[in-house]
């Protein structure tokens, strides 16, 4: 069991589940005196207690049945103890391990799957987008282990990215893909609190929203155009187009992830975000990361596209929908 953080819990839980089983026999011997099947003076005692003045609550000796019971069961205990995995480190005489079963089931899982993965080995993503059978699987795996934080459509929602819109925060290649699905992502914003008071922060906010072309106070995002060179920079790009390499997104193209009001950017500003796309590489085989690379990136290159092989990350901002409400 190498889930204790350190040995101390091994032992606890062996002192506990070996002193239960001594404590109940050691009760069975204390309390022996009522095992014996007649009473000392060949009439049952009662305890004293007399409920509706002529009931009484006698004190018959335990069953030997139950006796046996008793210490069959504290005999399979010890026993359980022995064989299976449940004193602390110990693995027990029969090194059973529920990890590994669940690892078993699962490699001839994998096996029993190969032959339908095998035929895609030799494609590339784009055929692999086409291709309707692997499209199938594509969609039926995204259920399974994507859909809970994306949605089913893919179009995600706030702080959860729309993988169907054609834009990017890491970058829409099929290499790009596979690492966010293999590696999982962190998208980290640094609050601004200790340096931006929420007056700045909100002519910042109002010059993000000018970047978009939505409506915005002309003197403010004057003023905020100056602190965003100050603070901002550095991760969205002096444009504000973002970077790729950084997780930081485009802030020109009207595409949010958490939403467009100037409040919630100034949010953003002041408290910072941490996001994550968490790792897949141990969860999924490569075939499936492969079919799952294919389907998304599928759901932003349609064939006509594909054909021509257009790049992804070009594609107009204005054709994609935002993700989030204005
Ligand atoms: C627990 C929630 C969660 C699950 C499950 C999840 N994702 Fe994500 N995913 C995220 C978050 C959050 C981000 C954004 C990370 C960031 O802000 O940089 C993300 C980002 C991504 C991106 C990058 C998008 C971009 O614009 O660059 C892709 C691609 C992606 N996920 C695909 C998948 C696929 C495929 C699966 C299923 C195997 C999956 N995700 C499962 C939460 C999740
Ligand atoms: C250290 C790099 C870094 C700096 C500096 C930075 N950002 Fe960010 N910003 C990010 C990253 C990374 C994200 C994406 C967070 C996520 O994935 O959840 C982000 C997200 C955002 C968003 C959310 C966009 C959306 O789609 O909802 C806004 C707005 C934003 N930043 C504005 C700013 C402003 C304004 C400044 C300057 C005060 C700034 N950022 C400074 C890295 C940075």
């Amino acid at each position: 069991m190498s889930d204790f953080v350190n040995g101390f819990w091994g032992y606890f839980i062996s002192i506990v589940a070996v002193g239960g089983v001594v404590w109940c026999v050691w009760l069975l011997y204390t309390q022996r005196r009522w095992l014996s099947t007649k009473p000392a003076n060949g009439k049952v005692e009662d305890t004293g207690h007399v409920w509706d003045g002529d009931l009484t609550e006698l004190n018959n000796p335990v069953p030997g049945w139950w006796t046996w019971m008793y210490l069959l069961a504290c005999a399979f205990a010890l026993g359980y103890l022995f064989f299976m995995p449940g004193l602390g480190e110990f693995k027990g005489q029969l090194g059973y391990s529920s990890t590994e079963e669940v690892a078993k089931q699962q490699a001839k899982m994998a096996e029993a799957v190969r032959p339908i993965y095998a035929r895609f080995e030799t494609m590339d993503i784009p055929q692999i987008a086409q291709d309707p059978g692997a499209r199938e699987i594509g969609q039926r795996l995204f259920l399974n282990t994507c859909a809970q934080c994306h949605g089913s459509d893919a179009k995600g929602g706030p702080s959860f990215p729309n993988l169907a819109d054609g834009d990017w925060l890491h970058g829409g290649s099929p290499e790009a893909i596979t690492q966010t699905i293999t590696q999982g992502r962190v998208g980290v914003m640094p609050p601004w609190k200790a340096a931006i008071d929420a007056k700045t922060a909100g002519d910042i906010a109002q010059y993000v929203r000018s970047l978009s072309g939505l409506t915005a106070d002309p003197v403010r995002v004057f003023r905020g155009k100056r602190e965003f060179a100050n603070y901002c920079v550095a991760c969205h790009g002096v444009d504000g187009k973002g970077n790729q390499a950084l997780g930081a997104p485009n802030l020109t193209d009207d595409v949010w992830l958490y939403g467009s009001s100037e409040a919630t950017i100034v949010k953003t500003i002041l408290d910072g975000r941490d996001n994550r796309m968490p790792a897949h590489g141990d969860i999924l085989t490569p075939e499936q990361i492969k079919i799952l690379t294919a389907w998304v990136w599928g759901l932003s290159n349609k064939p006509e596209t594909t054909a021509s092989a257009a790049p992804v990350s070009t594609a107009p901002a204005s054709a994609a929908p935002a993700t989030a409400t204005k």
